[in-house]
């Protein structure tokens, strides 16, 4: 692990990794406001658990953060199954000229979610409540997730709200290409062209992300 960069907050145990600084650059404080909402406010609402607070930063921020290397200019996004803003809220900060909608069906979160990108001012976010799969087709560039379910169904839920020629791209762990093979039939008809799986975040983190990007095809 890199040297820490000194702590802002009394509260936020895990020091700022010096990588933090290069992601985010001038949006840094941006980024350390999330993550003291995320140690405090989601915390206290059960959306983030005890053993995430010490580790907010190598663990969800910044590993997020890194998926903005998949993204050209300008793209519009989908984060689906947003829960309390991972990935599209560390992309959003990193990336402000990503437009980013996060989609989160439990009110609670998708409260959250509100209520921290105005607090932040990212006016690049658009909270929707909704499930993925009652959201208009076809009008995202790419479709961002971590954490919401098998690939299969996260293509059935992902792939149609992506217009043609854009992907989906999920954050998933090593097993990712079982979950490829396993789900392969699901995949290809939910117009799911040629996955790649791709390391992100490796010239920056300890630990690099891995995705999974599956282009939409006619
Ligand atoms: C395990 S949480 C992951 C949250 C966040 N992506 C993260 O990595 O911390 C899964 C989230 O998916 C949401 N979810 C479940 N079914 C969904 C659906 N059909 N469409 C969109 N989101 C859904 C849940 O409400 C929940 O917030």
């Amino acid at each position: 692990m890199k040297q820490g960069l000194p702590q802002d907050s009394g509260e936020a145990r895990e020091p700022v990794p010096a990588a933090a600084a290069e992601i985010f650059g001038e949006r840094l404080e941006l980024a350390q406001s999330y993550q003291s909402s995320l140690a405090e406010v989601a915390f206290t609402r059960g959306f983030i658990g005890p053993k995430e607070v010490d580790r907010l930063w190598s663990r969800h921020i910044l590993n997020c953060a890194v998926l903005a290397e998949v993204f050209d200019e300008g793209l519009r996004l989908a984060d689906i199954g947003s829960g309390a803003g991972l990935p599209g809220i560390p992309l959003a900060i990193a990336r402000p000229d990503l437009e980013i909608t996060l989609i989160e069906p439990l009110l609670k979160r998708s409260t959250y979610l509100g209520e921290v990108t105005a607090e932040l001012g990212l006016d690049n976010v658009t909270v929707v409540r909704g499930r993925a799969e009652e959201q208009k087709k076809g009008q995202f560039d790419a479709v961002t997730s971590r954490a919401v379910a098998p690939l299969g169904k996260l293509a059935r839920w992902s792939l149609p709200l992506v217009k043609v020629g854009g992907a989906m791209v999920a954050m998933k762990g090593a097993s990712v290409g079982e979950e490829l093979e396993r789900d392969a039939a699901e995949i290809k008809k939910a117009r799911g062209g040629k996955a790649e799986i791709l390391t992100v975040g490796s010239a920056l983190l300890p630990e690099p992300t891995t995705v999974i990007r599956i282009p939409r095809k006619r």
